[in-house]
């Protein structure tokens, strides 16, 4: 029997595959958010068509971020419809007083049907939409429970087909646990075009916004707010937010300066070292653990610092995580610091990555990284080799580890 011929497919004019020099690059303009922190993280704002989700623990302030966002996107004339599948539109609007988020342009409705919120979509027009949770509405059609693999998946695929054909603008709030097991964020990231989590430390008023994946731009940039009585604000002066409740002249803390995207930040990290514990144990907060074992081996190696009988605590502190290398010899000064009992020569920075021969090695943007250090008062950096002098700073050119030790213990 002769096979039947496939026939060919229509395609619609816009399928036809082109030269890519042809191909039309107007389509991804960010509409800004009028947040500041949030535009930088999303290098821009929100773009036409693409799904975002805005991830985090439960409390974090994702609904007030999400609703301050709303708020300056409708006073700026975007038509923007935000359906609360949790809250109460009474309980959203109560909100949105305290926020000084109550544009005319903003559209709240509370339901939790997913075939419903097509519809609200399909009559309202929006601009932009956004869905506090994703795992609370629901398919009727679909099984599961909201918040059910199946169902947050399917819900959140229909969302973005709708986001796609419409050019519409989607923002998706998601919980996750501490662990990141909760079905949600992590079965959507392959979904959705940016992935946003937002986190921080309960007990402190300070927030931190990652991209993790960003179809639109760099995902290097990190957004730093305040939560306040009147909501989330932006933090006034943000390289210096880690040092506030730093203890000068303390042994153990040295000062590092990192780069979070385009933005220098000053950060102490600490380290406390027990002596003659055996097993000696390490323990990392906001810090690579592997980055720590060789810091600690290099220390030991090449820098006359033996931790091995100690138990070993280190961290960065403020909540931040640093996965930069430039705060090496940071974490090497505090460990010495800590171990000999000697504190860091008071108004000093440390900046450098170190290399498995206790040399130190140059790291990006030093430049930048040391007039930061300038403008907030610091008076000596340790650098690497390669640093120039910068004005209002006396900049102390290190080649290794013990070098390092020498000058920057008093
Ligand atoms: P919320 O945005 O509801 O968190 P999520 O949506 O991530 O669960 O806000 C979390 C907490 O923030 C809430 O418990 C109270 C606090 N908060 C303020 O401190 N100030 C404010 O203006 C608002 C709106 C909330
Ligand atoms: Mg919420």
């Amino acid at each position: 029997m002769e096979d039947a011929a496939v026939p060919a497919l229509k395609l619609a004019a816009r399928d036809t595959p082109v030269p890519i020099g042809e191909v039309s690059m107007h389509a991804a303009v960010a509409r800004p958010t009028g947040l500041p922190e949030l535009d930088r993280v999303l290098d821009g704002g929100l773009v036409p068509g693409s799904v975002t989700l805005l991830a985090g623990e439960p409390g974090m302030g994702k609904s007030t971020l999400l609703l301050q966002a709303l708020g300056r996107m409708a006073e700026r004339g975007a038509r923007c419809l935000l359906v609360t599948a949790e809250e109460s539109s009474a309980q959203v609007r109560m909100r949105a007083e305290r926020l000084g988020a109550l544009a005319p342009n903003l559209l709240v409705v509370s339901e939790t049907s997913l075939p419903h919120v097509v519809a609200y979509v399909e009559s309202v027009q929006p601009d932009v939409l956004a869905l506090d949770s994703i795992q609370t509405v629901l398919d009727p059609d679909l099984p599961g429970a909201p918040g059910s693999v199946t169902q947050v998946r399917d819900c959140a695929y229909r969302l973005v087909q709708q986001a796609k054909e419409r050019e519409l603008a989607t923002v998706l709030v998601g919980h996750v646990t501490k662990e990141g097991t909760l079905a949600g964020p992590r079965v959507l990231e392959h979904i959705v075009d940016t992935v946003l989590a937002f986190d921080g430390d309960r007990g402190h008023a300070l927030r931190m916004l990652h991209a993790l994946k960003h179809r639109f731009g760099s995902t290097h940039e990190l957004g730093l707010f305040e939560m306040t009585e009147h909501g989330l604000d932006d933090v006034p002066d943000a390289s210096s937010r880690f040092l506030v409740d730093r203890r000068a002249g303390a042994p153990g803390s040295a000062v590092a300066v990192v780069l979070e995207g385009t933005r220098p930040l000053l950060v102490e990290v600490q380290a406390l070292v027990v002596p003659d514990c055996v097993p000696p144990r390490r323990s990392a907060a906001g810090i690579d653990p592997a980055r720590l074992a060789m810091v600690l081996a290099v220390l030991d190696q090449h820098g006359g610092v033996s931790t091995a009988k100690a138990e070993v605590y280190a961290s960065v502190a403020g909540g931040l995580r640093v996965t930069e290398t430039g705060a090496d010899l940071a974490l090497a000064l505090a460990v010495g610091s800590a171990r000999r009992k000697q504190p860091v020569v008071a108004g000093t920075v440390a900046v450098g990555e170190i290399g498995l021969g206790g040399e130190l090695r140059a790291v990006a943007q030093l430049d930048r990284r040391l007039d930061e250090a300038a403008r907030l008062g610091f008076t000596y950096a340790l650098a690497p080799p390669s640093a120039r002098p910068r004005p209002g700073l006396q900049v102390i050119p290190v080649h290794d580890v013990s070098e390092a030790l020498a000058r920057g213990l008093g």
